[in-house]
């Protein structure tokens, strides 16, 4: 997924012209992929900023093209392909002087190949590279050679960067809190483009939430691909985290991803103790065949899964659950993939993320299993899995018709300004009338309609 997220404007720095080498650049900075992704946009943009550089959400009005890539699957590899595609013909016909850059995962995983396989790109930097950022684009600019940084670190979690946060309308904002992964799941490229799990310093996260409370935000994310396995000194995630909510009963505290493995007891007591620790997780159970979840090398099975949203329903009541599903995972056979649709109508979700397997160089998978399942049974199968889940997602959105929730207001929805929309504590989007609500403030909203993937409601005074 791309993100359409405009960058601050300066008009002041996007009208100058070209300098030269030394002279002011502008810089348009384009993010696929996760949250993660998202977020490490706003590291980059703020090293660029702190460094003299301009940034605009006109790609027309800049002098350097950065695209914050994502490798996870086939296809979202080429969609990047594609835009460089678009930029590459802009410098070569108009352009000379246009710099384009690849960071990020895709260009983690692939390196100098990039260079090879994408001629005119001229910076290459992966996800641990972004404090060079600026001297690699002085580089570029001074030798007219092209500059890569793919070095990894053990330790490096940006910790004292505030964020420029142009992604965030003003309430909501993703906190990283690690990187990296050190899970190696069979399908996951991760681990690779992302490096060594390191966790970020406590008491940095506790400050920037209590910043961003200040500032007005009245909800937080917390990012990592295993927030779970978060540890800093005594802290760990379920203590970070139990700390966090005690900032104010006003700032709502979510979280992605936890890997159902480490999803502790203590984890689920503080979602049950503190209201403002939303009551919905995210728990990603890939598949819903336990010989799947072992070739996928995931350190848990169907039953200890279903054990564990057992126990989350029973210390939260009502708690929103949501998932990602692979369909045709090495050697999946129909009666795996069928295992796979009982658990979707077992467990209920009320959300899920859905992808055809896509294998990636150099992963576990890639080097052990064959991909064997045609591509015609993997597309079936996704269909299959996707039309199951949208019908339970329009019955568990039906059901809450006539309910009433507490509504975080984020402000005018995607179609009309007329409109403001929200989340509930269990993370649906609610539309509703905009009369004078003020954004970032909380409202009680009556459930009266519904989609699979929005519910419609009117504000009630109670
Ligand atoms: N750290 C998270 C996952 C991050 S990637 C976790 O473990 O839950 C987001 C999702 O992309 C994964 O949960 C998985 O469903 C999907 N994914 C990852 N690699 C994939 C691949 N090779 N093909 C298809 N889907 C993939
Ligand atoms: Fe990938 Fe597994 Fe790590 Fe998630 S936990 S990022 S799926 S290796
Ligand atoms: Fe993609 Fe990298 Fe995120 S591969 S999903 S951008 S961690």
């Amino acid at each position: 997924m791309q993100q359409s997220i405009p960058l601050l404007e300066d008009p002041d720095t996007a009208r100058l012209p070209r300098e030269g080498a030394n002279g002011h650049r502008n810089v348009y900075l384009e993010t696929y992929g996760c949250q993660m992704n998202v977020s490490d946009s706003e590291i980059v943009a703020s090293v660029l900023r702190r460094a003299g550089f301009g940034l605009t959400h006109d790609p027309e009005r800049a002098d350097v093209v950065l695209l914050n890539t994502c490798a996870i699957r086939e296809n979202a590899e080429q969609r990047v392909r594609h835009r460089l595609n678009y930029f590459r013909t802009r410098k070569r016909k108009r352009d000379q002087h246009l710099k384009i850059g690849v960071l990020g995962c895709m260009a983690e995983r692939l390196r100098y190949k990039l260079l090879e396989q994408e001629q005119l790109v001229d910076i290459v930097a992966g996800p641990d590279a972004y404090r060079d950022l600026p001297r690699l684009l002085n580089e570029v600019a001074e030798t007219g050679q092209s500059a890569v940084n793919v070095q990894l670190s053990r330790e490096e979690t940006y910790a004292d960067i505030a964020p420029l946060r142009y992604a965030s309308g003003g309430v909501s904002a993703f906190v990283s809190i690690m990187r990296g992964c050190d899970n190696m799941c069979a399908f996951c490229v991760v681990p690779f483009t992302r490096g060594r799990e390191r966790s970020r310093n406590a008491d940095t996260i506790l400050t920037e939430c209590q910043q961003l409370f200040d500032k007005g935000y009245r909800e937080v994310t917390l990012l990592g691909q295993n927030v779970n396995s978060y540890q800093d000194g005594p802290v760990d995630f379920a203590t970070l985290l139990y700390r966090i909510s005690l900032i104010s009963p006003e700032l709502r505290i979510r979280y992605s991803t936890s890997h159902p493995k480490d999803c502790s007891e203590a984890l689920l007591d503080v979602h049950k103790r503190q209201p403002n620790v939303c009551n919905y997780i995210h728990l990603p159970v890939q598949h819903g065949n336990s010989d799947v979840l072992q070739r996928m090398r995931r350190g848990y099975t169907v039953d200890e899964y279903r054990a564990l949203i057992a126990r989350a329903r029973d210390l939260c009541p009502g708690i929103s659950l949501s998932t990602d599903i692979i369909a045709g995972f090495c050697g999946e056979t129909d009666t795996e993939h069928r295992d796979t649709l009982a658990l979707l109508e077992d467990i209920q979700y009320d959300h899920a993320f859905m992808f055809m397997y896509s294998e990636r160089p150099d992963t576990y998978a890639a080097r052990k299993y064959a991909d064997d399942v045609p591509e015609e049974v993997k597309k079936q199968r996704l269909t299959e899995i996707i039309a199951l889940q949208n019908r339970i997602s329009l019955e568990n959105n039906r059901s809450e018709i006539g309910s009433t929730h507490t509504v975080l207001v984020e402000g005018p929805s995607k179609r009309s300004d007329a409109q403001f929309c929200g989340r509930t504590d269990t993370n649906k989007l609610v539309v509703f009338d905009r009369l004078s609500l003020q954004k970032g403030t909380y409202t009680r909203v009556r459930i009266t309609g519904c989609t699979s993937a929005t519910l419609m409601g009117e504000v009630i005074s109670d």
